[in-house]
Formats: C-alpha cells, structure tokens, sequence
C-alpha cells in the first residue's frame, strides 16, 4: 500500500493541489459542501426527532432533502479526496481520519435503516423514526468533530 500512496502523493495533480492555493479552495468548498449535506440532514433528524416540522409529514423532508445532501456529499467527496491525495499516507494514518471514513459508513448504514422504516407510512413517528433521527444527529457531529480534527495531529 506504501508504494501506492508514494506514487499517489507524487502524481502531478497532487503537486499542485498540495503547492499551490488549490488545498485551501478545495477545503474551501468542502466546508460549503458538508454545510449543505449536514444542514439538510439535521433537518430531517429534527423532524423525526418530533423538534420541528411537525405540521408536515416526515415523508416531506425524506423526499425533498436527500437530493441536497448526495449532491453535497459528492462535492465533499470529490473536495475531500482532491486533499487526501497530497498525503495519503499520513491521512490514511490519522486516527481522526479514520474515525470520520468509519462514522460515514454507520451514517449510511443509519440512511439504509430509515429508509426501510420510511417504507411503512404507520413508522413515521415511531421510536424507531425518532432513533434513527438521534443516531444521525450524533453521527453527525461526530463526522464534522473528527474532520476538524484530522487537520491537528501530524
Ligand atoms: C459529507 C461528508 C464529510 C464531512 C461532513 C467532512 C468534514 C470535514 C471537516 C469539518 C473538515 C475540516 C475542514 C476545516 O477545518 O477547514 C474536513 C477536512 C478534510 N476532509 Fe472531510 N468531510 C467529509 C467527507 C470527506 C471525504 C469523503 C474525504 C476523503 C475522501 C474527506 C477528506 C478530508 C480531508 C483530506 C480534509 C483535510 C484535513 C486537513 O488536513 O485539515 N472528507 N472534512
């Protein structure tokens, strides 16, 4: 694997990413990508939470964000893996890194389960709604904590 993050690291877009004002435009966008993933996430959470939104169905917000956060999620992937490439060995090394690579998967696991919950319109204000709702919630923050984190240990 070292041989392939050497190689990574030293392709020529991972130069000038890493060289040139690329790293902070990249980051740049990735903050306003998870800005609009994790925005239209907490407001589907806060409705199956019962804390807003109540006047609406939550099949509203399970129908109208999910657009929002994909199409930011595949902007935060694309940013995030532009700066993961100009060091990949020592991202891939990060326990913080790690820690939000393994949070995003139990966020999706957490989507798969609200969706199959979602499925039976009687669920949508049942405790298993709202669990998925706190769990999401948390995940969440736990993502955004851990990615500030990456950028503080070497
Ligand atoms: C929507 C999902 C994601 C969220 C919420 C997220 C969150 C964050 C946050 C909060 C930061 C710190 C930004 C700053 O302080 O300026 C960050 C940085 C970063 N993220 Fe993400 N991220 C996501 C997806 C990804 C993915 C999929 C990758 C890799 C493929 C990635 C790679 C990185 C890298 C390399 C950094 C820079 C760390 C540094 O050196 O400071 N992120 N992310």
């Amino acid at each position: 694997m070292d041989e392939f993050w050497d190689w990574l690291s030293g392709t020529e877009l991972a130069f000038q990413i890493g060289a040139t004002w690329w790293f902070p435009l990249l980051e740049s966008l990735h903050v306003v990508a998870l800005a609009v993933v994790v925005g239209s996430i907490f407001f589907v959470d806060l409705r199956l939470l019962g804390v807003m939104g109540m006047r609406y169905p939550v099949r509203v917000f399970t129908r109208e964000l999910p657009p929002w956060a994909w199409g930011g999620f595949g902007v935060a992937f694309i940013t995030g893996l532009g700066m993961f490439i100009t060091r990949p060995a020592a991202y891939a090394a990060n326990p913080a890194f790690l820690i939000k690579m393994g949070l995003l998967v139990v966020a999706a696991a957490n989507v798969f389960v609200l969706h199959r919950l979602m499925l039976d319109a009687s669920a949508e204000d049942s405790r298993g709604a709202k669990l998925t709702g706190l769990i999401s919630l948390l995940v969440w923050i736990g993502i955004i904590v851990a990615g500030r984190w990456t950028g503080h240990i070497n």
